[in-house]
């Protein structure tokens, strides 16, 4: 496999990330199987504050989503990432890796205060996330709900995803 080339996405990727990240959801635990339509809702709504594809041999095979969350202290400049998702013939190869490192740096880039992911912590911890009992979302077990800040300081309070999360499945 040649590397992985990361780049944001253009409207003619649409339909293939589409498809990209039902595949990569199908067989995943944890999924509810909305995934894609979510971030169609984020991209319609102005909010997919980045989507960056994985190609590799020009085909697309990965991509990441973040959008702005909102915390109840007020504290500006967070973001939720994810989805995250690589198809699963390309799984275990860096591909989510690549995405995730990419996505940290452009919002680190971009002056963000830090971003929040929900998922697996033996995947997340490597890219520097850490769960914070200062930061809660609610109804999820807290140990799966991980902060990575760009700075020092982590706000206190409850976060809310953007209203796209709750797009149908
Ligand atoms: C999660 C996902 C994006 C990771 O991408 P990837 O290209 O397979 O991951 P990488 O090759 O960069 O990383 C591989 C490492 O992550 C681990 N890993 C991969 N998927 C994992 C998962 N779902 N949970 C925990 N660990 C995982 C591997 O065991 C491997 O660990 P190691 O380096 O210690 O051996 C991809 O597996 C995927 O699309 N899964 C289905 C969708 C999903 O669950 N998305 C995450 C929720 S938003």
């Amino acid at each position: 496999m040649t590397k992985p080339i990361i780049r944001p996405e253009t409207p003619e990727d649409v339909a293939v990330i589409q498809a990209v990240i039902e595949s990569a959801f199908l067989g995943a635990p944890h999924a509810n199987r909305n995934e894609q339509f979510i971030l169609a809702a984020l991209r319609d709504a102005g909010a997919l504050t980045l989507s960056l594809v994985a190609v590799v041999d020009e085909s697309i095979v990965g991509n990441v989503a973040v959008s702005p969350v909102s915390i109840s202290d007020g504290a500006p400049g967070w973001f939720g990432v994810g989805p995250v998702a690589v198809v699963p013939d390309l799984q275990r190869r860096g591909i989510g890796s690549e995405l995730m490192r990419e996505a940290l740096a452009r919002l680190s880039e971009q002056g963000a205060s830090g971003c929040v992911v929900l998922g697996d912590p033996s995947y997340y911890q490597r890219f520097g996330f850490t769960n914070n009992a200062g930061l809660v979302l609610p109804d999820i077990p807290p140990q799966y709900f991980m902060v990575r800040p760009f700075g020092q300081a982590v706000p206190t309070g409850t976060v809310t995803y953007h209203q796209a999360f709750s797009a149908p499945e």
